[in-house]
């Protein structure tokens, strides 16, 4: 796919400034080690291999010199690449930013940093290490066709319900009570790369920066701040692979997907 040709400008900025307390690892997700190198390179290799950038931009927890340096190599390994020759693919600038203290925030400091003509952005997940080219691809296409937004979905296979405390003499009996069960057909469960026209997504992201604390709180993905302003978002086929690394079961998952034959990146599904 000669995607970088029907692309507009684009920047994907990886968000990686995370602390990653969930993993229970000690430092920043974006070091642990996954399939021999760190989940923020697997990322990074990822987003390049895509070829639809012409500039990342990494957000890493402020101060982070260890991070800034593996993002300073991967840049010189880029350039190489570049020296060398290639594949004639783009071959983007590397830029690295210090995050915030929310996912948000990471975002904004990283939007700064764009270079000047950047038309299109997409926003991605360090921690969404093993991410198929085919899901850049499909939302840097779906952005091309026109739309503002984009964000790759993937069916649901859980029943989900919403529930509440429970109070009273139910606390007896258990936690939580079960106030109403969601249509799955029409769930969808999102992942990144998220796409956006830059404009759109700056507008979305000015509006959030004077959310107060509880707002902000609950500002989970970019994609909900450009609902807010009421522009369509459209959805195209994520893919199970493209899990976000949180919990050890997911990293004991990644690495196993690593160990395949083909490596899990190239695995569509
Ligand atoms: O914590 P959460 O699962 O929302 O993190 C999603 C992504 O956002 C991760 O890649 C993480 O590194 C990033 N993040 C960030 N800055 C923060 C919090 C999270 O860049 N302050």
């Amino acid at each position: 796919m000669d995607s970088a040709s029907t692309t507009p400008v684009t920047a994907v900025i990886v968000v990686a400034a995370g602390s990653g307390q969930r993993l229970g690892y000690g430092m920043p997700k974006a070091k642990v080690p996954l399939g021999g190198d760190s989940i923020l390179t697997h990322a990074l290799r990822g987003v390049a291999a895509a070829g639809i950038a012409r500039q990342i931009c990494v957000a890493i927890p402020p101060g982070d010199e260890e991070l800034r340096d593996l993002c300073e190599a991967f840049a010189q390994d880029l350039n190489t690449e570049r020296q060398r020759g290639g594949d004639g693919g783009q071959f983007p600038v590397v830029t690295v930013v210090d995050g915030g203290a929310t996912r948000a925030e990471s975002v904004r400091a990283a939007l700064a940093a764009l270079l000047p003509d950047t038309v299109s952005v997409l926003v991605h997940d360090a921690a969404r290490a093993l991410t198929p080219e085919a899901v850049f691809h499909r939302v840097s296409h779906a952005l091309a066709a026109g739309a503002l937004a984009v964000i790759p979905v993937i069916p649901v296979v859980d029943t989900v319900k919403t529930v509440e405390a429970t109070t009273g003499d139910g606390a007896a009996i258990a936690p939580e009570l079960v106030t109403g069960t969601a249509a799955r057909e029409t769930l969808r469960a999102v992942q990144t790369p998220q796409g956006f026209e830059l404009a759109t997504l700056q507008r979305a992201h000015d509006a959030a920066a004077s959310f107060d604390a509880g707002q902000a709180a609950a500002v989970t993905d970019d994609a909900m701040l450009v609902e807010l302003l009421g522009v369509p978002v459209h959805a195209v086929r994520g893919a199970s692979q493209s899990l976000k690394i949180t919990t050890p079961l997911d990293l004991i998952i990644a690495e196993g997907l690593l160990e395949g034959p083909l490596g899990a990146r190239w695995v569509e599904g």
